[in-house]
């Protein structure tokens, strides 16, 4: 069966091993068909992405895009419908993180983290969920983290974003409920990405592999779809790393 899955952020990270995860699947299942909408801002990634899943023998879509460019969302999910019919999940993992002392975090850091995580977020959800809605049928994951409901000290601005995030999902909940919609939370802690920028190798060794979160994420949406995983709270064995 054909499913249309957008995942945002797709390009590098825990997105791009989302693609590749459900590609995975899809080699062990002939009877999951995704198609794989790989939504970033920068086009090599998603190309290079795009041939892996290719080699697995997924379809997949690229669109070079700004999830924080709000004019831009309602022509992207139009078109995504014209193009295949129908969206049936929609995994909402753009997001940045802008990381420092309170006292030193500018206008742009706050502009450029609420854009992205709560904006973006929140209207690309707004556009897709009523397809979800009219379909009676559908999952929508929000990658936030535990940084949604714990804080860090250098963590100000971006936990301010998650814990938003953490609201808009609870939210939609309310809404998803009554049209078999299902809603996942997905709060990682430490893994290690592009995010994180040049660390030294004693902390790589504290952080989880972005596959590790993932694989959780595939099993959730191949789920019975009497069944909803409502939360996935997923640590490195060591705990949070508290920087
Ligand atoms: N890594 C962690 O430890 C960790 C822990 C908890 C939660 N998370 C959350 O997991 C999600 C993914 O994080 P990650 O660590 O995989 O980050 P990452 O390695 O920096 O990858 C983020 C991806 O999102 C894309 N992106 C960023 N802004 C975008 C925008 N405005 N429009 C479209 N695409 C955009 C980036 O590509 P372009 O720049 O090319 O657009 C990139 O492909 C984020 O929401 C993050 O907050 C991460």
């Amino acid at each position: 069966m054909k499913h249309t899955i957008i995942i945002t952020g797709a390009g590098k990270g825990i997105g791009r091993a989302i693609a590749l995860e459900f590609s995975r699947a899809a080699s062990l299942n002939p009877s999951f068909e995704p198609l794989l909408v790989l939504i970033s801002r920068t086009g090599s990634d998603l190309e290079s992405l795009a041939a892996e899943c290719d080699s697995q023998g997924v379809r997949t879509e690229c669109i070079q895009a700004d999830i924080a460019d709000i004019q831009s969302l309602d022509p992207l999910v139009e078109g995504i419908m014209k193009r295949h019919g129908s969206i049936d999940c929609l995994i909402n993992n753009a997001g940045v993180g802008r990381f420092g002392p309170f006292t030193e975090l500018t206008e742009e850091d706050y502009q450029y983290t609420m854009d992205i995580n709560l904006k973006g977020t929140f209207f690309l959800t707004q556009k897709v969920f009523p397809i979800l809605e009219a379909n009676r049928s559908g999952h929508i994951f929000f990658i936030t983290s535990v940084a949604a409901e714990k804080a860090y000290p250098s963590s100000s601005l971006y936990s301010m974003s998650k814990y938003a995030q953490k609201g808009l999902v609870e939210a939609m909940r309310l809404y998803a409920v009554k049209c078999g919609v299902r809603i996942t939370n997905v709060m990682p802690g430490a893994a290690l990405t592009p995010m994180w920028g040049e660390i030294d190798e004693a902390m790589k060794d504290l952080m989880m592999m972005p596959e590790d979160i993932a694989r959780p994420i595939v099993e959730a949406y191949l789920l019975p779809r009497r069944t909803s995983v409502e939360e996935i709270v997923i640590r490195p064995v060591g705990g949070d790393i508290n920087e």
